[in-house]
């Protein structure tokens, strides 16, 4: 690590009219080695909480005000999460209004930022719409989140590291601890990315009450978030059978309109289509759309996964998201499988205007016949898949609680039952499974009832 002389706390600051300010903010522990580092490629990683992001922002933030006319891209893998969480916390509580920045919306070729008095940018962007972003050099990256990103973006995004307005040019990843494979991880082992760890008492505002809440976490949620420990997931129900690298696959592997999430998603329309529902409102409702290929094989391409809202708001989201008889609008589905609720089923009936069946319920067969189709088959590939950034929206309240939020993030978090009364692989946690009974459902329904299939004809209603 090579180290700055520049003190980054209560650091006073040239205004353009003569005074100056002091900024407030005193970097410990990992996030003063952030600040001492000027490696190209760095991983700010550590469990929730503890400082990571607010300390990334500052260094950027910092830098910025320093050397005139430099430019840092802050990103995550959507603007929408950008938006709803890292840039909160820079416009709230890292910019001063003093500083005169002023925020530019996109225009043309521009893409949006924050322009500096000294002719410093924050460039801000989502990897989901990487055109603008990926057409500008740069100075500093920052990604929030970097878990969520593929080890292709993070190459892409060096190419653009190249801005020669500050004596060094840095990337930052921040982020938890996911699985010990996970690409962020391999790459600091091999020593491409230095590591720099952030701990909760590096934070001096973390409570007492927030630690209780993340060391009441189960299994390897509590490993990843609480100890900060890069941890496979253990005893869960799909262990032998998920695994992400053949699984969750890239959205352009079936689809040619790959960012888009409507309508039908750039799918083949001869394909038949499904929808999978699990019903909840202080747990997640969770609605699955499925596209099934010519050989069996079902693909997952979009998901909402929401709490604490009504079935008609639901519908109504449904309705939009499908565009059912718009152009590329998704075709309508052949079967719209749910959980068994009557009330609930009755009021998505009357606001989808589709009729409902009930899932396959039984518990067992159903977790063998999704495992079965998560394993590949005589071809070599599975026959479930799920693409990749399927989630169109994140659930602020899941996300606070460290919950998870979408049936990708299910499959590390449910476990079998482990009582003494119970074998192994005999009941599983009736917990974090919302995502994956609706799962379940879909495959039952159409690996387990015995049924047949028609490409290109008018669905059955
Ligand atoms: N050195 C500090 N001084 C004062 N407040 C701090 C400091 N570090 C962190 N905080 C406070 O803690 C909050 C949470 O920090 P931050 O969002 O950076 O955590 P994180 O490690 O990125 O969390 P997550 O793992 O959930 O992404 C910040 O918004 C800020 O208010
Ligand atoms: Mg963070």
């Amino acid at each position: 690590m090579s180290t700055t002389t520049a003190t980054p706390h209560a650091m006073p600051h040239a205004m353009p009219h003569g005074e100056t300010i002091t900024i407030q903010y005193t970097p410990y522990g990992g996030a003063r080695d952030l600040f001492g580092c000027r490696d190209r490629e760095l991983l700010m990683e550590g469990p929730a909480g503890t400082g990571k992001s607010f300390a990334a922002l500052w260094k950027a933030h910092l830098a910025l005000l320093k050397y005139p006319g430099a430019r840092w891209l802050l990103l995550r893998k959507t603007l929408v999460s950008l938006k709803a969480s890292t840039l909160v916390t820079y416009r709230e509580k890292v910019l001063h209004p003093a500083l005169g920045v002023r925020f530019w919306a996109a225009k043309g070729d521009e893409p949006a930022h924050y322009a500096y008095p000294n002719g410093s940018k924050l460039i801000i962007g989502g990897m989901d719409k990487p055109g603008k972003i990926m057409s500008t050099e740069y100075d500093g990256v920052l990604w929030d989140e970097a878990t969520d990103g593929t080890l292709d973006e993070w190459e892409a995004l060096m190419t653009r590291l190249r801005y020669a307005r500050m004596p060094y040019q840095q990337a930052i990843a921040c982020a938890n601890p996911s699985y010990p494979a996970h690409w962020l991880n391999e790459r600091a082992n091999s020593g491409r990315m230095t590591r720099v760890l952030s701990r909760h008492e590096d934070n001096p505002a973390v409570t007492p009450e927030y630690l209780a809440a993340l060391d009441n976490l189960s299994g390897v949620r509590r490993a990843r978030l609480y100890l900060g420990m890069w941890a496979a997931a253990e005893g869960t129900v799909y262990e032998d059978a998920w695994d992400a690298a053949r699984n969750l696959v890239p959205r352009a592997t079936i689809s040619k309109r790959p960012d888009d999430l409507y309508g039908d998603c750039g799918i083949d329309p001869s394909w038949p289509r499904y929808l999978a529902v699990d019903f909840g409102y202080n747990n997640p409702f969770v609605c699955l759309w499925a596209a099934e290929d010519r050989d069996g094989r079902l693909w997952i391409y979009r998901e909402l996964y929401q709490t604490k809202r009504l079935v008609e708001d639901h519908a109504a989201e449904i309705k939009r998201l499908s565009r059912w008889g718009a152009l590329n609008g998704d075709p309508l589905p052949r079967l719209v499988i749910c959980d068994h609720d009557a009330e609930d089923r009755a009021t998505l009936e009357r606001h989808l205007g589709l009729y409902t069946m009930p899932a396959h319920k039984s518990v067992s067969d159903g977790i063998q016949a999704v495992a079965s189709a998560l394993r590949p088959s005589g071809d070599d590939k599975p026959r479930l898949c799920i693409l990749r950034d399927s989630l169109c929206e994140r659930d602020a309240s899941l996300a606070d609680k460290h919950a998870p939020c979408s049936v990708v993030e299910e499959f590390d978090a449910y476990v079998w039952d482990r009582r003494a009364n119970l074998k192994r692989g005999e009941a599983p946690v009736k917990e974090h499974d919302h995502g994956l009974d609706a799962l379940r459902y879909l495959v039952a329904e159409r690996m387990l009832v015995p049924s047949e299939v028609t490409y290109g004809s008018e669905p059955w209603y």
